[in-house]
């Protein structure tokens, strides 16, 4: 058995710490223990971009927003789905997953980060939805889920308050976009309460096998 090797370290604003690791040409980020992201399994971050985008209709000018970056999958089918006149900010929490992505691993999604309507936000992705709006997307995958499993920070995300300050700085028509692991009947609930047209589709993690991962497609009507 190969073993892993290990590439680097950081620490969470909040206190967990991510490792990343490479075997041969797979590579792994762990956090205390559960693998929080391995580049095998993409398929389901990759739908939330490209479906997410789809719902837009092909609007110009298109402002998306991503948060995080991880190994940079959602963020490259944005890119391949989006017009040359979108531009699209990554939100990304650590600085060095950042960094990760530049040095060792954007080859596994073709160097998004190196595409000209790509902007880097470092920092809270709820701050860029507060700060840097309107947006015509706003696309999720922070987390395992809406119940904030690897960061508990990330629950006002997903609170009321959280998705009523996404559908503010949403465009009339935007499409609020979240991943999850799992289905969550809970979650469905309050993006309706919050007054969004809600669409949930499941979508295998590697498309044609794996476990189901559940996909939201929030639209913003009134
Ligand atoms: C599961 S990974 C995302 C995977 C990504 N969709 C991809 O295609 O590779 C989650 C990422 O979100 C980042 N993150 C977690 N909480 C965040 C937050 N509140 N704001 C911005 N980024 C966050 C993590 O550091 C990590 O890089």
């Amino acid at each position: 058995m190969i073993p892993w090797e290990f590439l680097g370290e950081a620490v969470v604003p909040g206190g967990d710490t991510l490792r990343l690791t490479k075997r041969n040409d797979e590579f792994s980020i762990r956090t205390e223990g559960y693998e929080l992201m391995n580049s095998r399994a993409h398929g389901s971050e990759e739908v939330l971009a490209k479906d997410g985008l789809q719902r837009l209709g092909g609007r110009s000018d298109c402002r998306i927003l991503i948060g995080g970056l991880g190994m940079g999958y959602t963020l490259r089918a944005a890119l391949d789905n989006a017009r040359e006149d979108a531009a699209i900010t990554v939100a990304e929490l650590v600085p060095e997953v950042v960094e990760w992505n530049r040095e060792h691993y954007g080859h596994l999604a073709g160097h998004p980060l190196k595409d000209p309507r790509v902007s880097v936000f470092v920092g809270d992705v709820g701050n860029a939805i507060k700060g840097e709006g309107p947006w015509d997307a706003i696309l999720l995958d922070v987390d395992n889920g809406p119940d904030g499993l690897t960061r508990s920070g990330n629950d006002r995300l997903y609170s009321k308050r959280g998705l009523l300050s996404a559908k503010q700085n949403l465009t009339p028509g935007g499409i609020l976009g979240v991943w999850s692991a799992h289905a969550d009947p809970v979650f469905t609930k309050r993006l309706k309460e919050c007054g969004f047209a809600v669409e949930e589709v499941h979508v295998k993690a590697r498309l044609k096998r794996g476990g189901k991962h559940t996909l939201w497609f929030a639209k913003k009507t009134k």
